[in-house]
């Protein structure tokens, strides 16, 4: 077989010719920030754990990568992974893979937990937030409250910690991984740690409700105040990854956009409510059960504003695809980027298909629909930039053309291919590894 290398990867690109009608069905996927969690969560045990469900993509290959180079037996079948490390066999993540996603900072606090002593670098991933990478403050004073100490030198963190003590902390900004990062932490640490103001993304409380059928004592998880009795040791486990909201919310958005009926299958629409609520107000017509949504043909689309928040609120990682869908409404809508500072570059590129964008500041952008977008060669930034040029490129006249879609594929599982099932005109160019 040939071999495909990540330069190859590099180099692959979308092709898509815009206004091809979409209908039918798509499935969303495990959820790739559940399973990014769940994964250095199985350093935790010493024994089995089985994932199922798991997502195909680049960025859970990073994390198997680094949780075998830890000396982890791991077998994966399909979407099925088995997780077993007896004895971690060393205490550094491998730089060449950490510094490549954020995710990585996952695998500290339970490593720490288990071996006393973790070295790890500044973890990668998508370029949010000013400075050349997104901060780990809170994770630090975190595990300085937990009892670690910590040594920085040349970008590469080391925390020593005989045994860890439980804490009380307070998140002065809500963090999601942060949030994920200290709860796994205080599981194996002496005594009953309590976590204020934390993120209730679904996320976490799946990640809480999997340690706790296996030993764990975690209450709260899912609201702001989480309580851990920490214990001794983590049985052997089954989790099922959550499907993931934002790929729902991403192709009930695309439907909407490109004025498609599609029905969403394998989908949580309850995590996705506030986008639903905005669906109520702008005009799109939508019905659903437990585990499917259904988006009617859209007439037309009325502007609305939208302010990221932290969940239940609208989510900064649904932010472009809003963008995309606004810029098809009668009228003005501002799009209030509040969690990262640098989520809204990408709107030069709709600026340069023909939409009608004004920057105000780093975090705000006024829209004014309707614009006919016309097909344009673009570079995806980032996993959400990326999957929203695909939209605009979905509804555009014309060919639209996408480079360094690596990040789409950070995120997306096969994202051409499921397209095309519903009738999209997009190919790729190069070859997906999978
Ligand atoms: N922050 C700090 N210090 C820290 C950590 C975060 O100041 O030590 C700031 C961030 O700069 C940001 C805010 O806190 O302004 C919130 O960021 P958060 O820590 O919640 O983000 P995260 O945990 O790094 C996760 C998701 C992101 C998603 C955000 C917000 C994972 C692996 N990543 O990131 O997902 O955007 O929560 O919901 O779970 C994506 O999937 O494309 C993605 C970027």
């Amino acid at each position: 077989m040939k071999r495909v290398t990540r330069k190859y990867i590099y180099m692959s690109k979308l092709i898509i010719q815009g206004q091809a009608q979409l209908a039918g069905e798509i499935e969303v996927k495990g959820a790739k920030n559940a399973a990014l969690k769940i994964i250095p969560a199985t350093l935790l045990s010493r024994e089995k754990i089985t994932i199922t469900n798991l997502p195909h993509i680049e960025d859970i290959n990073k994390a198997i990568a680094l949780i075998k180079d830890l000396g982890a037996a791991v077998i994966q079948q399909g979407r099925t992974l088995e997780i077993q490390i007896n004895d971690i066999v060393k205490n550094e993540l491998k730089p060449e893979i950490a510094n490549k996603f954020r995710a990585s900072i996952m695998f500290v606090g339970p490593i720490l937990a288990r071996t006393g002593e973790v070295k790890f670098p500044l973890p990668g991933g998508c370029v949010l937030a000013s400075g050349a990478q997104r901060p780990i403050d809170l994770f630090l004073q975190g595990f300085k409250k937990f009892g670690a100490e910590i040594d920085i030198k040349d970008n590469c963190y080391h925390l020593k910690a005989k045994q860890l003590k439980a804490c009380d902390y307070f998140f002065t900004t809500i963090s999601v991984t942060g949030t994920e990062s200290l709860m796994m932490t205080a599981v194996l640490a002496e005594g009953r740690t309590i976590l204020k103001n934390c993120a209730c993304e679904p996320e976490i409380k799946a990640l809480a409700d999997y340690l706790n059928s296996q030993g764990a004592k975690i209450q709260g998880a899912g609201t702001p105040t989480i309580t851990i009795e920490g214990v001794s040791k983590i049985n052997a486990g089954q989790y099922q990854v959550i499907p993931d909201r934002i790929e729902t919310g991403t192709f009930a958005i695309m439907a909407a956009a490109t004025k498609s009926e599609i029905t969403i299958t394998n989908c949580n629409p309850s995590h996705i409510e506030v986008l639903l609520n905005i669906f109520q107000k702008i005009g799109v017509e939508y019905s659903h059960g437990e585990d499917w949504l259904k988006i009617a043909k859209v007439k037309t689309i009325k502007p609305n504003n939208i302010k990221t928040h932290e969940y239940p609120g609208f989510p900064t990682d649904l932010q472009s695809p809003y963008t995309v869908l606004m810029t098809q409404a009668q009228g003005s809508s501002i799009i209030h980027e509040t969690i990262y500072d640098r989520r809204l570059l990408y709107t030069d590129m709709l600026m340069q298909m023909g939409s009608d964008i004004i920057m105000c500041d780093p975090h705000r952008v006024v829209v004014n629909g309707p614009s006919q977008l016309i097909g344009r060669t673009l570079t995806s930034p980032d996993i959400r930039a990326g999957i929203a040029m695909i939209i605009a490129g979905l509804i555009a006249n014309g060919q639209t053309e996408i480079d360094n879609i690596y990040q789409i594929d950070r995120g997306y599982e096969n994202i051409d291919g499921r397209l095309r099932a519903l009738g999209a005109d997009i190919k790729r160019i190069g070859t997906l590894n999978l």
